[in-house]
């Protein structure tokens, strides 16, 4: 982007958990930042509060992506727009449909039809790897299938890996941008939508616009009730509570954690590429890693390597089994490099969710015996 004040972002969802992250990283590269979030009671609680984690040099503007002159009023002098308000989670979609898509697809054709009274210099929109359904397989003698999915029967009856249409043992493959997508809930068909639409809209008006394929995101300020890698919260707080972490199916299903401080930083790579425009981008570590991996170095780092994991041998309807990134087009057209590790990105949540389970036992952390804090590298 090109301005000669500093430029100023919007950024809808950005009282939300990677939205806060976002709003820090761009005011400490120089922009202005404004939100637009309704403070959903969902992740904001009852009482609709600001975090108390964000940024106050951060405009808030409380109002809903659905409502048209709240937008208009948000959009008031803004360069560039990063849109990440959603509802968010593949499991509570297949009953709430009419909530997703009026969020999340209707939401973001509300913002658009705005865009065309006030174009910005870039849109960002915030998509996931859920469009992909399950990641990229090949077989043994190479054949590449990109658009697998598993059979309720097969799994049922425990055969956790995929297996191609004659019944070949398939491995898994990093997923690149080019395979074919397989929406597996409404939230992933949602935000499908929103890719499409972004993109035409964007394409038709002159509104350069960049769509980001966001993996298991983690770190601090991640609601509980975020079912994505909301997932690692639940686990470091069964841990830290003395409950063993439950696993479904064998535990050794692959996914992609990709820590928020990466995941804010791309999105500050996205707005300042100039190959950015147009571009469709997986935002990942790169490494995949089983729940069995991230559920022992959880419990080795709180001290709690006698809390086996409980593997439940059961599979939910619509999990995928393995999806793990190739950021290769990222790296090239971004210039982003994941910067936080596995093991610090983990002890960081740890110490995250430690201090919130102190709080809410009223005991604060600042108080407790020097060193009783059990986190270990
Ligand atoms: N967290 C992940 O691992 C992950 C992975 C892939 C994609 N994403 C995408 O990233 C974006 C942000 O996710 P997050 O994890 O920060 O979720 P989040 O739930 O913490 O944040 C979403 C924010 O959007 C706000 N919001 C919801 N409905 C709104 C509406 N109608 N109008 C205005 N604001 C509204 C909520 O109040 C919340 O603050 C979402 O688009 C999500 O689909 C997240």
């Amino acid at each position: 982007m090109h301005t000669d004040t500093s430029p100023t972002v919007l950024i809808t969802g950005g009282a939300g958990f990677i939205g806060s992250h976002l709003a820090t990283e761009l005011l400490q590269h120089g922009y202005q930042v404004r939100i637009l979030d309704n403070l959903m009671p969902q992740v904001h609680g009852s009482e609709r509060r600001l975090p108390d984690h964000l940024d106050r040099r951060a405009e808030v503007v409380v109002g809903d992506i659905r409502d048209p002159h709240q937008i208009k009023e948000a959009l008031d002098g803004v360069d560039a727009v990063v849109h990440l308000a959603a509802v968010v989670g593949d499991r509570s979609s297949m009953y709430q449909i009419e909530k997703y898509m009026s969020v999340n697809t209707a939401g973001t054709a509300v913002l658009l039809e705005a865009l065309l009274d006030h174009p910005v210099e870039r849109l960002i929109v915030a998509s996931s790897s859920a469009v992909y359904g399950e990641g990229l397989y090949c077989s043994y003698n190479g054949t590449v299938y990109p658009k697998i999915r598993r059979s309720p029967e097969e799994t049922a009856r425990g055969g956790w890996e995929p297996r191609s249409p004659d019944g070949e043992v398939i491995y898994p493959l990093p997923t690149p941008e080019t395979k074919e997508v397989s929406p597996l809930s409404v939230y992933a068909l949602s935000k499908y939508d929103q890719e499409e639409m972004c993109r035409l809209i964007g394409e038709s008006y002159g509104i350069p616009t960049t769509i980001l394929r966001l993996f298991s995101v983690y770190g601090p300020h991640q609601g509980y009730a975020n079912p994505y890698s909301g997932v690692l919260t639940e686990y470091a707080s069964r841990l830290l509570q003395g409950f063993p972490i439950r696993l479904f199916e064998d535990g050794y299903q692959q996914r992609d954690f990709v820590s928020v401080y990466d995941a804010a930083r791309a999105f500050r790579l996205a707005l300042e590429s100039p190959g950015a425009a147009g571009g469709t981008f997986n935002i990942a570590s790169g490494r995949p890693c089983t729940f069995r991996t991230v559920a022992d170095l959880l419990a080795t780092m709180a001290g709690r390597q006698e809390l086996a994991p409980e593997i439940l041998g059961v599979s939910r309807i619509g999990d995928i089994r393995h999806c793990f990134a190739d950021i290769s087009r990222a790296r090239e057209v971004l210039g982003y490099e994941p910067e936080v590790p596995l093991e610090a990105g983990l002890l960081d949540l740890l110490t995250w969710v430690e201090a919130g389970i102190a709080e809410r036992r009223k005991v604060p952390a600042a108080i407790r015996a020097p060193g009783s804090s059990r986190l270990r590298v």
